[in-house]
Order: C-alpha cells, then structure tokens, then sequence
C-alpha cells in the first residue's frame, strides 16, 4: 500500500513569494470570512431540538472489514503507520478548533480538497473522520461534498440515500432527517444524496452558506468533514473553500504538475488555516521534494 509521508505544514500567510516559507505554528492572521447576504438569519430547519447535537434518525452500517482491507484506519489497526499519519494530520487541525491564541472562525468546518480528482481526497477525508472519531472523545460528521463523485456510498460499503443535496433542495426536510448514525461510535455521515442537474449551483447556494454556518454555530465541538470537490474542475468548490475555517490540501506527490497546486492555492488563500498532505509519496527522502514542491513559487 502507498503511505501519506509526513508531509503536514501549515501555509498560513502563504503569499506568492519564492522567498516567504510558512511554518509557524499559529495563524500569524485571521481574517474574517466575508459576510454574505442573509448570513444573520438562520436557518432553523438545521435546529435541533435540545442542545446535544443534530440527532441523526437514521442508522447505517460502515462495511469495517471492507474499510480495513483497502487499507483505511479502522479499529483494529489503531497501531498501523496510516493510523500514525493521521494522528500527526489531525492534531494541528484539533488545535485550531479547540482555540488559542488566535481563535479561528468556524474552525470546525474541515475541507479536504485538491487541484484535480484522484489525488487522495476521499481517502484523506475518509481517514481523518475515523481517525478522530475512533481516537478522541469528539462527534464527527462527514459530508460527501464532492457531489459530482460521490465516493462515500462506495468506499464505505453505504446503499444510496437522501442526503446534502436532498436536504438544500427540499425545504420540508430537516439536516436530521438526511444524517447518518454509524457503528462506528461518534461517527455520522451526510452523503451527498439524490443526484440532480442543478447539484453543483446547489453547492455554492446561500442555503449551503446557511446550512454550513448553522452547524459551525450550534455544534461548535464537532468536526465536520467535506470530501470536497477538486478545484480546478469546478467554482462551486471555490466558493465551498470560502466558507470554511480550515483547508487540507491533497497533493498526489509526483503527479500532480506544479502549476496546478499554485493555481489552486490560490483558489484557497482567503482560508485562515491551510495544511498540506502530500499523498502517495514513496519514501521519506521524497518528503522535503514534496515541500519545496508544494511552495514552488
Ligand atoms: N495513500 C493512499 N494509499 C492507498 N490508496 C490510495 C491512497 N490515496 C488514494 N488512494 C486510492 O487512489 C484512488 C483515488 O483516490 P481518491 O481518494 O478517491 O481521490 P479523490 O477523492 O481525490 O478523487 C482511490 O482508489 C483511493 O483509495
Ligand atoms: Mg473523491
């Protein structure tokens, strides 16, 4: 199986400049996301009814042994290298929604991404979530956001159902009508549910910017993971980009060109928080090309 090297790097303030390498541990900024029309209304189809989190009133079964067989972190490989990885990938991302020095906003809502489709998003995103669901005393959701490929039904072993797209479509539906319950303890999934021609539009709605600053708002303790959309393929993720507190970039080492990460970097600079994964690397002297790769200005 490939390994994700340790390539994890912060690339807040990342600026356009062969010189500027970020490393610092804490944003040295944090600015604002920008307001969007109808942000201050809720909307309260995404309430729950008590304080404990959206209530999911469905249950699905995560095929482990599948999981586990294709080399994702399950339960029973909590000692495995891929489970060691993660740890070092989640830790500054926990940090950041625990809060500091520098609080950042809607630290919480998690986006993996990347320049192009293949380079590890969903394997990425799939991992995170069960890595601090299975590991920490945190919720976490994972959403299918990458409505154009859905991969959660298929890795995870899921039949089909409503989901993201269902619930920004149907007003009569609630979130908690369209969440998942798993056997895996603390982990609930939103899939990115019955497919449609305006799905894209869907994602870069103002009622995904309600839906996604209401969960950030009244569940503030959970993580919240997008498998996201590749962006350079399509804007909705751009704008998907803008809404959220931090950014893990997927880069596929040796494969994906240059000017594909600097043009997508700079899809995501308004993010306050970045961090690099540099996916599939083959050995560990590959980790430091993998930097200068990812800075390449
Ligand atoms: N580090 C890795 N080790 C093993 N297989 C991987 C790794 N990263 C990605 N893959 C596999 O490569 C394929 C493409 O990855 P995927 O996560 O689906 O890409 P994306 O979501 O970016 O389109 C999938 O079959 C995935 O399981
Ligand atoms: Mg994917």
């Amino acid at each position: 199986m490939s390994l994700i090297e340790k390539a994890v790097e912060r690339l807040e303030g990342l600026q356009p400049d062969p010189l500027k390498k970020s490393g610092s541990p804490v944003p040295r900024d944090n600015p604002p996301l920008p307001t969007r029309p109808g942000e201050a209304g809720a909307d309260h189809r995404w309430a729950a009814p008590d304080t404990a989190g959206p209530a999911a009133s469905r249950q699905a079964d995560i095929d482990v042994d599948r999981l586990a067989a294709a080399g994702f972190i399950t339960q029973s490989a909590t000692g495995s290298l891929i489970a060691e990885e993660f740890r070092v990938i989640k830790r500054p991302l926990l940090q950041n929604v625990l809060g500091g020095a520098a609080p950042v906003r809607n630290a919480n809502l998690i986006m993996v991404t990347s320049s192009l489709p293949g380079e590890g998003k969903s394997f990425t995103a799939i991992n995170l979530a069960m890595s601090i669901a299975m590991e920490l005393d945190r919720t976490v959701l994972l959403v299918d956001a990458d409505v154009a490929r859905p991969s959660l039904p298929r890795v995870l072993g899921l039949p089909d159902q409503k989901g993201l797209l269902d619930v920004l479509q149907d007003k009569s539906l609630k979130l908690s009508d369209v969440l998942l319950r798993t056997n895996v303890d603390k982990l609930t999934v939103l899939l990115a549910g019955t497919q449609d021609a305006q799905a894209t539009e869907l994602l870069a709605s103002e009622a995904m910017g309600r839906l996604l600053d209401d969960i950030a708002r009244r569940y503030a303790d959970r993580i919240v993971i997008f498998d996201s959309p590749p962006l350079l393929m399509t804007t909705e993720s751009r704008v998907l980009a803008s809404r959220m507190g931090q950014i893990v970039f997927v880069v596929r080492a040796e494969e994906t060109p240059q000017n594909a990460i600097k043009e997508a970097l700079g899809a995501i600079d308004a993010c306050p928080v970045k961090l690099m994964v540099l996916n599939q690397a083959r050995n560990v002297e590959n980790v430091a090309y993998g930097y200068d790769y990812g800075y390449g200005y």
